[in-house]
């Protein structure tokens, strides 16, 4: 996809973090825009912003985790503008701890909107994406969590594998269609966000009885810390996920210093080595 202008984005998770940002780029080019949350406060404030700068732009309430809501957000992207060229599966939230300690309840909740809203997407959109025979993208977020395995994030890392497994799965079965449709899987390192708070969105009946374990706590305090030191911003992240699309890139690593960690691990499993230490590389991430 090589032209924005006067295209229709739908971007889900867009009320705040990556989402906005994805937002305000795809404004900044002139595309018109559908934004979906789960958050319905933070939807307005985010839809007033928007269209005080003269953007085109709907919001829906959305849960991801529910594939009838994905539908609704479809034909009201249709009603709205006719057209959606550009998906942005955005919305995610964290879970962490000693993967053991994880809930039934934080296993539904976070496969629900990481991996089920992702395929709720896909289900939804990519039929009308390909009926309309033009240009369009489908960009998926995953993480860096989605190509390493680092200790004390299981549940989240197990996620994020999902979403780089079917979103590579997604770019074999588009390209077999052979139509106009192609995709990209975003795999960001550590960045500025509300996501160590997504504590905040979680269903009322997803929630715990039980208070945090102590790997949860501890796992808490380093995301807090690891996602306030990132040096890249959202704004960053989102014009590079912008180029790699126009630049028709499946892989969008954002995060360099991040590779040799990849590499070290797609050796392990070439050579049948036992997992070297994901954090070998950046040993100030390591939980301790
Ligand atoms: N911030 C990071 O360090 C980082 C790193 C790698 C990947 N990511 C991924 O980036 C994506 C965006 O997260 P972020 O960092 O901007 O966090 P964020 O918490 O700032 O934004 C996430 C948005 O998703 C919304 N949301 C949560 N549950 C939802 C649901 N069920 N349905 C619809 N919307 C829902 C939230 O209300 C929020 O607006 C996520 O997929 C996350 O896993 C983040």
């Amino acid at each position: 996809m090589q032209h924005f202008e006067h295209q229709v984005a739908v971007i889900t998770g867009a009320a705040g973090g990556l989402g906005l940002a994805l937002a305000h780029h795809a404004a900044s080019l002139g595309m018109k825009l559908v934004l979906a949350d789960v958050d319905a406060n933070a939807l307005e404030v985010a839809l007033q912003e928007l269209s005080a700068d003269g953007t085109e732009v709907i919001g829906v309430v959305t849960d991801v985790a529910d594939p009838a809501q994905l539908d609704r957000l479809a034909a009201s992207a249709l009603q709205a503008y006719g057209r959606v060229h550009l998906l942005f599966n955005n919305a995610g939230v964290g879970a962490g701890g000693l993967i053991w300690e994880n809930t039934a309840n934080d296993v539904e909740w976070v496969f629900g909107v990481n991996v089920a809203g992702v395929l709720n997407g896909l289900r939804a959109f990519v039929p009308l994406m390909l009926a309309q025979g033009e240009p369009a993208h489908i960009v998926n977020t995953a993480s860096v969590a989605g190509m390493l395995a680092a200790p004390m994030l299981g549940l989240y890392n197990a996620s994020k594998h999902a979403v780089v497994g079917l979103s590579e799965t997604l770019y074999n079965d588009l390209k077999l269609t052979g139509g106009p449709v192609n995709c990209s899987v975003l795999c960001p390192a550590y960045f500025n966000t509300g996501i160590a708070a997504s504590e905040r969105t979680r269903p009322d009946a997803l929630h715990n009885t039980e208070p945090p374990t102590a790997s949860q706590r501890t796992l808490q305090v380093q995301l807090e810390k690891a996602v306030k030191s990132g040096n890249l911003s959202a704004a960053e992240i989102a014009a590079l996920t912008f180029d790699a699309v126009r630049a028709g890139h499946f892989y969008i690593l954002t995060h360099p210093a991040i590779l040799p960690a990849i590499t070290l691990r797609a050796a392990d499993i070439a050579l049948q080595r036992n997992p070297s230490d994901p954090y070998q590389h950046r040993p100030q991430l390591k939980p301790s």
